[in-house]
């Protein structure tokens, strides 16, 4: 056993030693057979010997089941943001700024740094172990995420034996930023559209996507990578930063090289423009420059105003832009009969991948810019998947390009446009219109509606094409036409089985999905679920007037209006009815358990509960009324309180909150019965 016990122990730190010579100095000390080996002979030990469970083990990487439980968790130092600068007279004005706040004739360096374009972390180390990953969250507090951190392989779970002494202090905190390189978020989104699931529209939003799973075994499928560039420890026995970046690398951090120790200010406006230029030569993506004082002693000096430092500030780099030919307008039909133009484009490399199609909002932005067919126009890409048309080269039009016509009839199935009063949309209202219907299908199939699996856009299309469905109801009797499905050439017996499965279970979602899933404008997931809650069958929604549905919280003008314009066609009550009968839910479950008793209650749930999960201990005090929130503030009603609860029970204590146990809990419920 003592010698088993020092085997795992010393596995243990020669695997920490590998990881980090592959990971992060990217050099093959060790075959990869070897590896391996090793790993599976601690994995053996170790399950051999459970009461020696390290969650640092190199055998964690891979995740593991116990879901992550994201406690707040307060930071010992706040995580200010950086102000910003966007030209280079902003920089001279920082410059003045440091040199104002300093002793007369100080000698000023700055570090400057790539500002990467990802998600900051800070890790918390004691005793030389990984002991917590958090967010930033609002800066004071974060998210406990350390299950999801251990998963990348390029943060030590544990500081290499002979790099200890490079800081003699063992425990610090190292801030960084998480981040997605451009390949794997490529393959990544590859993978998505496979499977049909939602594009990411770029990689900040994919990192801040992985850090968040629940699961952590799925995170480690994420090709996450980490660049550390701040170390805070409370002995204060660092001088600079070029010295702090140094001291991270050697304790065994990836630290990004490409930064500089910049003498004066035109070095760094000089490093500025550099990159502005080099940017995509990166494999992964940055949005700026980070310029710090160098000196720690004249940091302290110059301290923080409000939510920044005065040390610090950042060159945020100008959209990228490019110009292209826009060849053809096209006029797209929604499922709710909007009429959008989009920009047909001479493909055009931006940002990481090639354009072609760019959105171009409504018809009084193309007024508004006087967009023609034929313009070369300058594209952008913003926060979105989809690109934008910012203007158009007008100096560069061609002769005889002629203003573009706004459109009087649908493109699709030629009826009457129509422009409402006051809004900018033109609309196709033929409720018959095949794109229409196609893209009201697609909805009331999605995941988020009624979850019809193997019901993809495409075969939607399909299915609309050869006249198998015209309405919603017509999906619910396609296993009448089992047979002629099975003859469709893509689909054939196994596919066709699946989808009537998947068909059938649809009946199961809720009421509130399917109000949903009817695609009535303005309704959207939440608004389906307050009014669902609120009238509790579709018949008492159908009765209801505009000023008892206008009475449901968050709940306006607009939606009420089209909720009665729905229901007073016809056409759609028979639907409702077919719907209905096919088996549908239009009620809402009589939940027994439900009662008003926590009305206007806001609930903030932390640590580990006991009695039930997290999720539903969160619908048993939606059900009775209640809201749940993820922060404390002086307006929430009740802290509930599991094991292990951290700083939250702090803060809650300090606004005086009242906390409670799951028991208080029930024992709240339980008055409402009494009541
Ligand atoms: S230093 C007080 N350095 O930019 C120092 N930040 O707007 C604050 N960032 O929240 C951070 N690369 O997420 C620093 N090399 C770098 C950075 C960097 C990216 C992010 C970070 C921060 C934001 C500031």
């Amino acid at each position: 056993m003592q010698d088993e016990q020092q085997k795992i122990k010393d596995l243990r730190e020669k695997l920490h030693k590998y990881n980090y010579h592959y990971y992060v100095l990217t050099e093959h000390i060790v075959s990869d057979q070897e590896f391996d080996k090793l790993l599976k002979e601690l994995e053996e030990l170790e399950k051999k010997y459970p009461e020696l469970h390290d969650p640092n083990s190199p055998t964690q990487r891979v995740g593991s089941d116990l879901s992550n439980i994201f406690n707040s968790i307060q930071h010992k130092t706040p995580m200010l943001s950086l102000s910003n600068t966007y030209d280079e007279q902003e920089l001279l004005d920082f410059d003045r700024r440091v040199r104002d706040g300093l002793p007369e004739n100080s000698e000023v360096e700055y570090v400057t740094e790539l500002k990467i374009d990802g998600v900051s972390i800070s890790l918390n180390y004691e005793n030389y172990e990984l002991k917590t990953a958090v967010t930033r969250g609002d800066g004071v507090s974060g998210e406990e995420i350390t299950n999801n951190i251990r998963t990348i392989k390029n943060v030590p779970l544990s500081i290499v034996k002979e790099k200890r002494e490079v800081l003699p202090v063992d425990s610090f905190e190292v801030r960084g930023e998480i981040f997605l390189p451009l390949e794997g978020f490529r393959e990544l989104n590859k993978e998505r559209e496979k499977k049909g699931e939602k594009l990411f529209a770029n990689p900040r939003n994919s990192t801040a996507g992985s850090i968040k799973l629940i699961d952590s075994r799925e995170v480690a499928k994420r090709p996450l990578d980490i660049f550390l560039y701040y170390l805070i420890e409370s002995e204060e026995k660092t001088k600079s930063q070029s010295d702090n970046l140094r001291i991270i690398s050697e304790l065994g951090f990836k630290v990004n090289t490409n930064y500089r120790l910049c003498k004066s200010i035109n070095e760094v406006i000089e490093y500025c423009n550099n990159w502005e230029l080099k940017r995509d030569e990166l494999p992964y993506e940055i949005d700026g420059v980070v310029i710090k004082v160098n000196n720690v002693k004249q940091q302290k000096i110059l301290g923080s105003i409000a939510k920044s430092p005065r040390w610090a500030t950042s060159f945020k780099f100008k959209a990228k832009q490019a110009k292209t030919k826009l060849h053809k307008i096209k006029w797209q039909v929604g499922r709710t009969g909007a009429v959008t133009p989009v920009a047909e484009l001479e493909p055009v490399f931006l940002a990481g991948s090639t354009i072609s199609r760019a959105t171009l909002h409504n018809t009084d932005e193309i007024e508004r810019k006087d967009i023609r067919e034929g313009d070369y126009v300058l594209i952008e890409k913003g926060g979105d998947v989809i690109p934008k048309v910012v203007a158009v080269v007008t100096s560069e039009r061609e002769e005889g390009i002629e203003k573009l016509v706004i459109p009087d009839a649908c493109p699709e199935c030629e009826s009457v446009l129509y422009k409402p009063e006051g809004e900018v949309a033109i609309y196709c209202e033929n409720p018959e219109c095949p794109a229409q219907v196609k893209g009201q299908l697609q909805h009331f199939v999605s995941r988020g509606a009624m979850d019809i699996e193997g019901l993809g856009e495409s075969l939607v299309d399909l299915f609309v094409e050869q006249n198998f469905i015209k309405t919603f109801a017509d999906i619910y009797d396609l296993h009448e036409r089992k047979e002629e499905l099975i003859e469709i050439e893509r689909l054939g017996q196994k596919s066709v089985e699946n989808l009537l499965t998947a068909i059938e279970k649809s009946k199961e979602k809720p009421f509130d999905k399917v109000l949903f899933a009817l695609g009535i404008r303005y309704i959207g997931a939440g608004s389906a679920r307050k009014l669902a809650e609120h009238f509790r069958s579709v018949e008492s929604l159908i009765e209801a007037d505009s000023e008892q549905i206008e009475n449901v919280p968050d709940i306006g003008p607009s939606i009420s209006e089209s909720v009665q314009r729905f229901f007073a066609d016809d056409k759609n009550k028979m639907l409702i009815e077919k719907l209905k009968n096919a088996g549908l839910n239009f009620k809402l479950e009589e939940a027994t358990d439900s009662t008003n008793i926590l009305a206007d209650k806001t609930f903030v749930i932390t640590g580990t509960l006991t009695e039930y999960t997290r999720d539903e201990a969160k619908e048993k005090i939606m059900k009775n009324g209640g809201k749940v929130s993820s922060s404390i503030s002086k307006k929430t009603d009740y802290l509930l309180a599991g094991e292990k609860a951290g700083s939250k029970l702090d803060k809650a204590n300090k606004l005086g909150v009242k906390i409670i146990s799951e028991i208080e809990l029930e024992e709240l419920l339980k008055n409402a019965e009494t009541d």
